[in-house]
């Protein structure tokens, strides 16, 4: 399959340092309450995860930002294959692309687990179905079988049922990105893309007030 002719023009608007605001996760919010209004044909909030494991090995795979404060926080199985990665490596990237926009976003920082009461009350705030398939499913392990996995399901379900009781469970919860590094790349004509970085100067006195370095980059 030769795809070498595959190729879009992007045209639809431009990124100036001038435009972009002071520090990265309010250039986000910005961007993401444009791509919520755009037509998408894709969630806005899926993004791609990437970490890296054991022998430096990267994966990565697409979980949904569920919330955005001080970092960028979404939800998985503590014991998965992201979460063992996590244990070795606290860093990750994040990586968002909405099409209709022409734009990416690149953001990278260290990853810790949010708080035992802010996973409670965002696994309560789930339809009751969810809750249960997290309960079932011990992601990324080998089934032999969905029928397994299915019937772990009913069990929990019926349980459910009987004593109207559901928990979550200590290996599914929260996790925060905390960003030192962000890239917004806007599509422009003859591939002269816009890209916007930010970067965190490590700097004790700013602890309290970030200082952004913000730069653009060659496309
Ligand atoms: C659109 C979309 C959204 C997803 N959202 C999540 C999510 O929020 N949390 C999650 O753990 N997995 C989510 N997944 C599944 C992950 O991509 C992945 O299959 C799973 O987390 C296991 O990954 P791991 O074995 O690398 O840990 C989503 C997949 C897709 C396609």
């Amino acid at each position: 399959m030769d795809l070498g002719n595959l190729r879009q023009n992007y045209k639809k608007t431009a990124l100036n340092i001038k435009n972009t605001a002071e520090n990265p996760i309010e250039q986000f919010k910005k961007w993401f309450q444009e791509a919520l209004d755009a037509d998408m044909s894709a969630e806005a909030n899926a993004m791609v995860l990437s970490t890296v494991g054991k022998n430096n090995r990267p994966s990565a795979r697409v979980v949904l930002l569920k919330s955005i404060d001080d970092g960028f926080v979404f939800y998985s199985n503590y014991e998965s294959r992201k979460g063992e990665n996590l244990e070795i490596n606290q860093y990750a990237s994040l990586t968002f692309f909405w099409a209709e926009l022409e734009r990416q976003v690149r953001i990278e920082g260290k990853v810790e687990k949010i708080s035992e009461e802010e996973s409670n009350h965002y696994f309560k705030s789930r339809p009751i179905e969810s809750q249960m398939g997290a309960i079932a499913s011990p992601q990324s392990r080998i089934l032999n079988t969905r029928d397994e996995l299915e019937r772990h399901f009913d069990s929990i379900k019926k349980n459910y049922e009987e004593t109207n009781f559901i928990e979550r469970p200590k290996n599914w919860g929260g996790y925060r990105l905390i960003p030192d590094y962000a890239e917004f790349w806007q599509g422009r004509e003859s591939r002269l893309h816009d890209r916007i970085s930010y970067l965190l100067k490590e700097d004790g006195e700013e602890r309290y007030a970030p200082l952004w370095e913000i730069v653009r980059l060659a496309p």
